[in-house]
């Protein structure tokens, strides 16, 4: 009989490993009973007619979906019950949320439900979350953390079962859900630290969005495109997923090129927080790269407010660097 590893088994013996506390095993026990409560309204969601619109829009201007309220109030909930976390900040939540202010050690971010449009087809969305810990050493600032500052990002492949967990200094590890909704290690998994063979990599962006994009990022696309293939299914969660196995780059630029001006994005669509972020750390832990539209490392750039957007590069470092090159040159 053959067992595998269980993700809270890994999780243990890492902990243990690091002469590290349990507190983050309760905090990632809440985040994924989350994730699979997200994976099964997703997967019966059309029978109980939640795929649609809410009928009001979030703090951002956008429509909120059923399943994107749903998901959120899942998450939400879990994370209180850990008693673990001091403040959440989530894309559907106007402000952060304290939860845990005297008990709680971290601070999470996320997306609760990413590629909304994919929901009405029952395609490939995420619940994206990374986390920072609190001062321990002294009084806590509630300052928004910088992606530097993290300690750990995920990415739940909703409903493929598939939990992509970046560890600060430790690497990027892959559990998939099995049939007894365990989350597990197989056991030749290989970590996503490998450089992966040029051969493969692909390119992911909107291509509707290109002749948006400022001069540099056309001059890019027009000298690189003809030698990768592209892919993109509108959601980062599984757009990056792919990249993280095929490398290549994912992008979302600022728009400024629009021909109606009032559809210009000059600081990017994604969120910085839980979007851009996840992607970027786990992008570091697996040796890859993550800039924005002046060429600074995502990782680096200090949050203003919960919800502020950016352009994201990410994906394999020589081809980040090449970007970052062109985008620093204007
Ligand atoms: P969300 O569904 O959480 O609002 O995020 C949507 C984001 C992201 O997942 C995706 O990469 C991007 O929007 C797609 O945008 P376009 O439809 O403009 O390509
Ligand atoms: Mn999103
Ligand atoms: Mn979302």
């Amino acid at each position: 009989m053959k067992l595998e590893q269980s993700f809270m088994d890994f999780m243990l013996h890492h902990q243990e490993r690091h002469r590290r506390s349990y507190n983050f095993l309760v905090l990632l026990e809440a985040v994924q009973t989350a994730a699979k409560y997200i994976q099964y309204f997703y997967q019966t969601g059309s029978l109980k007619n939640i795929m649609c619109e809410a009928g009001f829009t979030n703090v951002q201007g956008e429509n909120v979906l059923k399943m994107d309220d749903t998901a959120d109030a899942i998450v939400m909930h879990y994370l209180r019950r850990s008693n673990q976390v001091i403040c959440a900040v989530s894309e559907e939540e106007p402000d952060p949320v304290v939860l845990n202010e005297d008990g709680g050690r971290y601070f999470i971010y996320y997306d609760p439900l990413d590629g909304s449009s994919n929901v009405k087809h029952n395609l490939p969305v995420g619940f994206m979350f990374a986390v920072a810990k609190r001062n321990l050493e002294g009084p806590e600032d509630h300052h928004l953390r910088k992606g530097s500052e993290l300690r750990a990002a995920g990415i739940f492949l909703i409903p493929n079962g598939v939990f992509t967990l970046a560890l600060a200094e430790t690497g990027v590890y892959r559990f998939h859900l099995d049939e007894t909704m365990t989350y597990v290690i197989p056991e030749n998994a290989e970590r996503l630290t490998k450089p992966q063979d040029p051969k493969d990599w692909e390119l992911s962006f909107n291509a509707a969005n290109r002749t948006t994009f400022a001069g540099p990022v056309r001059e890019w696309i027009a000298g690189n495109e003809p030698k990768y293939a592209f892919r993109y299914m509108g959601s980062l969660a599984g757009d990056f997923h792919r990249l993280l196995s095929n490398g290549g780059m994912f992008m979302y630029p600022a728009i400024v090129n629009h021909p109606r001006p009032e559809k210009n994005r000059p600081k990017g669509k994604l969120r910085l927080l839980y979007e851009a972020n996840v992607a970027a750390f786990i992008a570091r832990e697996a040796g890859g790269a993550a800039i924005d539209e002046n060429g600074v490392d995502i990782l680096e750039i200090a949050p203003e407010s919960p919800h502020q957007r950016t352009a994201l590069y990410v994906g394999s470092r020589p081809l980040v660097e090449d970007m970052r090159a062109l985008l620093r040159r204007t």
